[in-house]
């Protein structure tokens, strides 16, 4: 398949300029677009063969469902039923953003954008891009994160040329993604709301707005041996993965350094280069290895934006083996370090405090 790419500036166009992507996507064809969170890979969400496309073209499992994106509220009578009030307060108060809410679904989408689930998940997203070509679609637009599967996801159009070249119709070119992490995504179909992957709207967001909400206890695991099953199918698989293994080191800044210049030293004797996710601040105390920053402490949204290109610069260093810092310390902390660990299978060196040792 040939893959057409259309650039489009997010600050000033017309709509026109999107409209043969929207006839494609009307036409049950895929389109990669720009959101606000990562770029997504759009099919019309009421059909199924267009759902079936973008499992295939990511090679994702059928189990992992689809997040439906819409431009306009009284979308969700159509995509749910029994909308509970807490939707539309979340709704007035987040979207269009950042926050993605599962709701019982109507009969009307199929369950193969639902992974086979009675439930849906809706998202209005901000990107004027993203928002003017559903618009324009006249169609709901079903859309994972536009990556292969178990890929870090995409938040420039070059990773997405990079995995979906000739595997879609049309790929937006719209300039790199401002936020960089995925949506938050809160289940509204239980007695408390519960959030099943944390984001750029936090829990202290969310609860000024439901009163009570929790998170799944799938997302607060620490390590893979936790016996806890994923609310989210998708957060069960191994995802955002570079090709060398990654290590987090985890401790205070002067011992993660020291730790990692040690590491460095020994892997370069072995004729292996040590890749290394360091920050502005950090970046310059790293004596060998191949460093990459991937933003800056003091700006915890720097290093949102920063993770998924950071972690996909490694894979074309040839480096062997990847340590980053830690860095549950920040507003987004629980976002960045639910990503980091997973793209990291869960592998946390920590490091004893001097007092300690
Ligand atoms: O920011 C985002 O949410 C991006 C952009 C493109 O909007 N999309 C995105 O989609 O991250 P995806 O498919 O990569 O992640 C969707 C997650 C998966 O973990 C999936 O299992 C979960 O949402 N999900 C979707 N529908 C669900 C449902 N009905 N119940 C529980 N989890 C669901
Ligand atoms: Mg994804």
């Amino acid at each position: 398949m040939k893959t057409e790419i259309i650039k489009i500036n997010r600050e000033q166009f017309e709509e026109e300029e999107l409209e043969a992507a929207a006839k494609c996507l009307r036409e049950g064809k895929l389109v990669a677009f720009p959101t606000e969170t990562v770029y997504g890979l759009g099919g019309n969400a009421f059909d199924a063969t267009a759902s079936a496309r973008i499992y295939e073209a990511k090679g994702r499992p059928s189990d992992n469902p689809l997040i439906v994106h819409i431009a306009e509220i009284k979308a969700l009578e159509e995509l749910a039923v029994d909308v509970p009030d807490a939707a539309y307060h979340l709704a007035d108060a987040f979207w269009p953003g950042p926050l993605t809410m599962i709701l019982k679904k109507s009969p009307r989408v199929p369950k193969t954008t639902t992974g086979g689930l009675d439930t849906v998940a809706v998202r209005m997203p901000s990107d004027p891009i993203a928002a003017a070509l559903i618009r324009c679609s006249g169609v709901y637009v079903a859309a994972p994160s536009a990556n292969k599967s178990g890929r870090p996801s995409t938040t420039k159009a070059e990773h997405v040329i990079e995995d979906l070249d000739g595997r879609v119709d049309v790929i937006i070119d719209g300039g790199a993604a401002t936020i960089g992490l995925e949506s938050t995504i809160v289940d509204l179909t239980g007695e408390v709301p519960l959030i099943l992957r944390p984001g750029y709207i936090t829990a202290e967001q969310l609860a000024e707005v439901l009163g009570e909400v929790r998170f799944d206890e799938a997302v607060l695991k620490k390590s893979p041996s936790e016996n806890v099953v994923a609310r989210a199918p998708g957060m069960k698989y191994r995802h955002y993965a570079p090709k060398a293994p990654l290590y987090i080191v985890e401790g205070r800044n002067e011992e993660v350094i020291r730790y990692i210049n040690a590491e460095a030293v020994k892997n370069a004797a072995e004729g292996r280069i040590t890749g290394i996710l360091a920050t502005e601040e950090t970046k310059k105390c790293y004596t060998g290895g191949m460093v990459f920053c991937v933003g800056e402490r003091a700006n915890a949204e720097s290093i949102a934006a920063g993770l998924f290109d950071t972690l996909r610069s490694f894979d074309e260093t040839g480096v062997s083996v990847i340590y980053s810092e830690s860095f549950a310390d920040n507003p987004l902390g629980t976002a960045i370090m639910n990503r980091l660990l997973k793209a990291a299978g869960y592998h946390i060196i920590r490091l004893k405090k001097d007092e300690e040792k």
